[in-house]
């Protein structure tokens, strides 16, 4: 028997990759299967919470009675979803891969192909976490995540300010098995009061438990 002590609590969460639209059959996107924030999802819905999914174009959706899921393709899409939700909820946490950039302007039609090189500008992407951290109210809650090559911990801990998150995540990518597509990762968690818990490989079934607990401990600390 799961503890109930999400009742009563509305968390939006984003999940999966964005894919950006250069003409109508083609895109930018990225490997990101959405499998990390399904799990966390579930987790929250069976302790109690009432969450929003807003699934960019992944392979795994949660199918639980207090989640509803809406389903979005670019980051724009993704963005407004969520500010929307955002309003209302409790708790934001910011798992998918979105795309940072997207190309300028979207051909409506096909682009054919030449033999020359072809260009395409990028514009950045609004960065959800961050325009949502700078709405945050007092009585709400982030978490977001980070992939991190070098200096993990110090970047890791400088996003957590950047995007006024109250927790973040920190993906190893130093280890086999954590990331994209795997079924498990290795990860750490920080908060904003040097709290830090570094975690083994484990399942990401697992991983979401740990980082519930955290939030859990968070809330009640
Ligand atoms: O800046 P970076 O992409 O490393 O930050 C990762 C965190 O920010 C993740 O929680 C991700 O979901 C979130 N993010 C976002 N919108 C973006 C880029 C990242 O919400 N455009």
């Amino acid at each position: 028997q799961q503890t109930q002590s999400f009742v009563g609590k509305k968390v939006m969460m984003t999940s999966g990759p964005t894919h950006e639209s250069i003409d109508p059959v083609r895109f930018i996107g990225n490997h990101s299967t959405g499998k990390m924030g399904k799990a966390i999802a579930l987790e929250l819905a069976n302790r109690g919470a009432e969450v929003e999914f807003i699934s960019g174009p992944a392979a795994h959706a949660p199918h639980h009675p207090l989640i509803r899921v809406t389903k979005v393709t670019s980051a724009e899409e993704m963005f407004e979803a969520a500010k929307a939700y955002f309003e209302t909820s409790d708790i934001g946490i910011f798992t998918a891969a979105v795309a940072d950039y997207k190309p300028e302007t979207m051909v409506t039609s096909k682009l054919k192909k030449k033999e020359r090189a072809l260009q395409i500008t990028l514009v950045p992407n609004p960065d959800i976490a961050s325009q949502l951290g700078a709405m945050k109210k007092k009585h709400q809650f982030t978490v977001g995540f980070a992939l991190e090559t070098d200096e993990e911990q110090v970047n890791a801990r400088k996003k957590l300010e950047s995007k006024n998150l109250d927790v973040i995540v920190l993906n190893s990518l130093n280890h086999e098995g954590a990331g994209f597509a795997h079924d498990t990762n290795k990860v750490s968690i920080f908060d904003r009061h040097n709290k830090e818990q570094h975690f083994e490989l484990k399942s990401k079934v697992e991983v979401a438990k740990d980082l519930v607990d955290f939030i859990e401990q968070s809330l009640n600390g």
